[in-house]
């Protein structure tokens, strides 16, 4: 009875997946969940609200009123939501989803809900692909919805392509994850620093890197998502901290990104350096933008704090993770440096690796200690994220 005691309520919106939400509710009931189930009124014409109610044992809305003349309490419904399962979710009902729209019950309910939301959506392969479909899947991560992506396969078009919703068992299995996710860092405090530093040339110019900041967010969210408090200390990146734990701080320079880490380090359990800060900033940053007079133009440079190796001088409690970005000798420069800045563990991303590093989805590390080299797979960040801080709890309880 994996899912005992937890209220689960599905929105249902009018696609013909809508029939496989039957199999759905007959497995969560056998684990234990209550389930509610909405519909929109287009979904009524796949499944039938006899059924459903029958399988839930509870009544199926569609509407704000019932025939018998009382009116659906979105809110209330929205409240007794432990998830809310958007299955299958329309494009039209994604799209009002991210728009703030709310004609009908079903986007009420889920306007409503503090609950996290979880999306399957379904729909014809070339709705799939349609760019506005893309970006409103986008929207919905970024308001911290999770979604279940579209599985490939034969579609109701007779067309075949990604836009099959997700099969219940798969569904099912995520839901059930949510749920037993162990909160293994409740009571600990993560401090993470992510993204690249610009370095002020003038007011126009500066130095900086291509890194995009996804690992350190990645990790920020899996680390808030074990139960932990976050402090996230960014530099400049368009990625968006999502969990209500994390706290985040943006900066642009590494100077800033070194006073900020020292305002909280003292009173972290675990910090993790992901940023890739700029070694070297010009040593004096002009007042004006400078012009292009001479054919040759020097910039001094002088060296930045290095903000990982003074964490481990201060070192008291805190485990501390370093990263290393390696073209060359990756191995024994990633061990110098674990050794020289008195690190915990050192994780490894070579650019020799297809699809390792700064700008993409997906990562290949290695993760080293003194005594161990684990050698990991390719893949997404959010992954590297989950093995990363299985390594680092297994390390905090030996
Ligand atoms: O020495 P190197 O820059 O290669 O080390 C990389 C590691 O040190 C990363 O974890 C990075 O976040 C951190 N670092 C830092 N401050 C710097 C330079 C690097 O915290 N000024």
């Amino acid at each position: 009875m994996t899912l005992q005691g937890k209220n689960i309520l599905i929105c249902i919106s009018g696609g013909i997946a809508a029939y496989k939400i039957t199999y759905l509710i007959r497995d969560f009931i056998k684990k234990g969940a209550e389930v509610q189930v909405l519909m929109t009124p287009s979904a009524e014409h796949f499944v039938s609200k006899l059924t459903l109610s029958t399988l839930s044992k509870k009544p199926v809305y569609s509407d704000f009123y019932s025939d018998n003349g009382t009116w659906n309490n979105h809110v209330e419904l929205a409240l007794w939501a432990d998830v809310i399962l958007m299955a299958p979710c329309t494009a039209n009902t994604l799209a009002k989803m991210v728009n703030g729209m709310c004609d009908n019950l079903v986007l009420a309910t889920y306007m409503s809900a503090k609950c996290p939301v979880f999306i399957s959506p379904a729909m014809d392969l070339d709705m799939y692909q349609h760019p506005s479909t893309t970006q409103n899947l986008e929207l919905a991560e970024d308001f911290g919805h999770q979604l279940i992506p579209a599985e490939f396969g034969e579609l109701a078009s007779g067309l075949s392509g990604q836009g099959r919703m997700a099969e219940p068992e798969t569904i099912s299995k995520i839901i059930e994850e949510f749920f037993s996710s162990n909160k293994t860092l409740t009571g600990k405090t993560v401090l993470i620093t992510a993204g690249p530093t610009y370095e002020a040339i003038d007011p126009v110019r500066f130095i900086g890197n291509h890194s995009s900041g996804k690992m350190g967010f990645a990790i920020a969210e899996e680390a808030a998502n074990r139960g932990a408090k976050v402090i996230l200390i960014s530099g400049p990146s368009a990625e968006i901290a999502k969990h209500q734990n994390i706290e985040i701080h943006r900066v642009t320079s590494a100077k800033e990104m070194f006073t900020k880490v020292f305002d909280y380090y003292d009173s972290v359990d675990i910090a993790i350096a992901s940023a890739a800060v700029a070694d070297y900033a010009p040593k004096e940053i002009a007042q004006e933008k400078i012009k292009k007079n001479d054919d040759s133009l020097t910039i001094e440079l002088v060296k930045n704090p290095d903000i990982l190796k003074t964490m481990g001088e201060r070192k008291k409690k805190q485990f501390l993770v370093g990263f290393a970005l390696e073209t060359q000798n990756e191995e024994e420069n990633a061990k110098g440096k674990l050794a020289k800045k008195n690190l915990d563990m050192i994780v490894l991303n070579s650019l020799r690796d297809d699809g390792a590093g700064f700008k993409g989805a997906t990562n290949k590390i290695k993760i080293l200690t003194r005594d161990s080299l684990t050698d990991y797979s390719l893949k997404s960040k959010k992954e590297v994220a989950k093995d990363l801080l299985n390594f680092v709890e297994e390390q905090m309880l030996k």
